[in-house]
Parts: C-alpha cells; sequence; structure tokens
C-alpha cells in the first residue's frame, strides 16, 4: 500500500522562535487527530532544522525535511546544504525541484537528476516536484511537459531507487494564488504520472510510488482533492503555517 504523506513547506517563513512554536504545535495536535495512516512531514527552513528535530523526537509520525540541497557532496560551494548535513541533523526527506528553486534559482532536470541520486544514496527521501506553467496548460501541453521533467531527473533510477522517490505534482498556477487544480485536474496528471512510472519502471514501482498534489491545498478543498485514487496526499505551503489548518488537511483523509 502507497503512504498517505501531508508535507509542509514552510519556504521561508518563521523566526527561530516562531518555528519551534508552530512544529511543538503541530506535534501536539496531530497525537490525538491525525488519521494513523497518514504521515506529516514538516518541511522548514534549513536554519532550523536541528532545533525542530529535537521537537520531533518525541512524534511518531512528523517527519522531518528540508527544501533543497546541492548535488555536490561537500565543497566550495558557499551557501549550499550538502545531503550528509541534512542526515546529520535528524532530517530523512529532502524537496527538490520546487518551481520556486527552478525559476529563482535556475536548477534544471540534469542537475536534479543529479540530487535525487545522492539524496537516494544518502538515505534521504526526495519529494521531488514536478508542473507546469500557466501557458504549458493553456497550450494543451501539460501531460507532456511533466512527463518530460520526469523522465529528465528519474528514469535514470533503478526501479528499487525509484520506489522510494515521492513525487509531489504542483502546477505552478495553482501555486500560491488561492486557485487550486480541480480534482479531475489533479487525478488526470496524478493518473498520467503513474502510467508514466509504470511504463519506464513496472506496475508495481508505479503502485509503490506516492505523488502529493500541491497548489493551494486548504482546509475546505482538501477532502476533495484527497478523495482522488491517484492523489496520495499533500504538499502544502501557506496552510501549513498554522498547526490547526495543517492539520485539518490531514484529517481530511
Ligand atoms: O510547496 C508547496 C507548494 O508550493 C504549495 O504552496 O499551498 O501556498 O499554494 P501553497
Amino acid at each position: 500500500m502507497r503512504r498517505k504523506i501531508i508535507a509542509g513547506n514552510w519556504k521561508m517563513n518563521k523566526t527561530l522562535s516562531e518555528g519551534l512554536a508552530l512544529a511543538s504545535e503541530v506535534v501536539n495536535i496531530a497525537q490525538d487527530e491525525v488519521p494513523s495512516g497518514v504521515s506529516l512531514v514538516l518541511c522548514t527552513p534549513a536554519i532550523h532544522l536541528s532545533q525542530v528535530a529535537a521537537i520531533l523526537k518525541s512524534a511518531d509520525r512528523v517527519f522531518l525535511g528540508a527544501q533543497n540541497m546541492s548535488e555536490h557532496e561537500s565543497g566550495a560551494y558557499t551557501g549550499d546544504i550538502s545531503a550528509d548535513m541534512i542526515k546529520s541533523v535528524g532530517a530523512g526527506y529532502v524537496i527538490l525541484g520546487h518551481s520556486e528553486r527552478r525559476e529563482y534559482h535556475h536548477e534544471t532536470n540534469a542537475q536534479l537528476a543529479a540530487r535525487v541520486k545522492l539524496a537516494l544514496n544518502k538515505g534521504l527521501t526526495p519529494i521531488f516536484c514536478c508542473g507546469e506553467s500557466l501557458a504549458t496548460r493553456e497550450a494543451g501541453e501539460h501531460v507532456g511537459f511533466v512527463n518530460n521533467q520526469l523522465k529528465e531527473s528519474l528514469y535514470e533510477l533503478s526501479a528499487e531507487e525509484m520506489s522510494k522517490v515521492v513525487i509531489a505534482y504542483e502546477p505552478i498556477w495553482a501555486i500560491g494564488t488561492g486557485v487550486t487544480a480541480s480534482s479531475d485536474q489533479a487525478q488526470e496528471m496524478h493518473q498520467s504520472i503513474r502510467a508514466s512510472l509504470a511504463g519506464q519502471f513496472g506496475e508495481q514501482v508505479a503502485g509503490q510510488v506516492s505523488i502529493l498534489y500541491g497548489g493551494s491545498m486548504k482546509p475546505d478543498n482538501a477532502a476533495e482533492l484527497l478523495a482522488q485514487p491517484d492523489v496520495d496526499g499533500g504538499l502544502i505551503g501557506g496552510a501549513s503555517l498554522k498547526a490547526r489548518d495543517f492539520i485539518q488537511i490531514a484529517k481530511s483523509y
């Protein structure tokens, strides 16, 4: 069975004290309220990771993730963060290829392929983001565009490696805009991603990979999106910054 994952991407929000308060509140509420089959992941700013890790130690199903990682093991890469560093502070997940990183830091599919591979080699779970712009969708090219992102960043992996990757489909036009994809649009794309994985890695692997939806997922639209057969969770931005909203989404399963 595929894992159900509700991941919060805090992006560049929260000072340390605010972040620690948010993590504590999530842990406290999650204990009693999050359904037992659902895992939570908090992807905090890198500078908060080690202290949030201490808070999550006591939590059963709340895990820690970074928001980005270098494709280099170590060395003269000022400002970058390595896989070993992420592991060493107790995080198990890393978001790779978020559209904001692709846009503002010009991350390429080839660079992301190297990062996914390195993260897996180091025992981290990559949350690999893909998704099209509004112009690409309006041109009717969204399925091909996302397929190409998968192909160029993931399809050199072995089947065993692929089964450990989490994919997040995030249409760029839905991120932070309040305009979410309809449940039909999300299901169409998630189904097509799974079909593409099946073509490359076989049905068994495709059936194991959790595919999360991201883009203005909120307490009031989460239930419908999460009810789709190929939607296995969410990557939540804005609504992950309030513990109650974040947990409410997880409770929508
Ligand atoms: O990583 C999260 C996504 O970018 C979604 O952000 O929920 O604020 O639209 P959002």
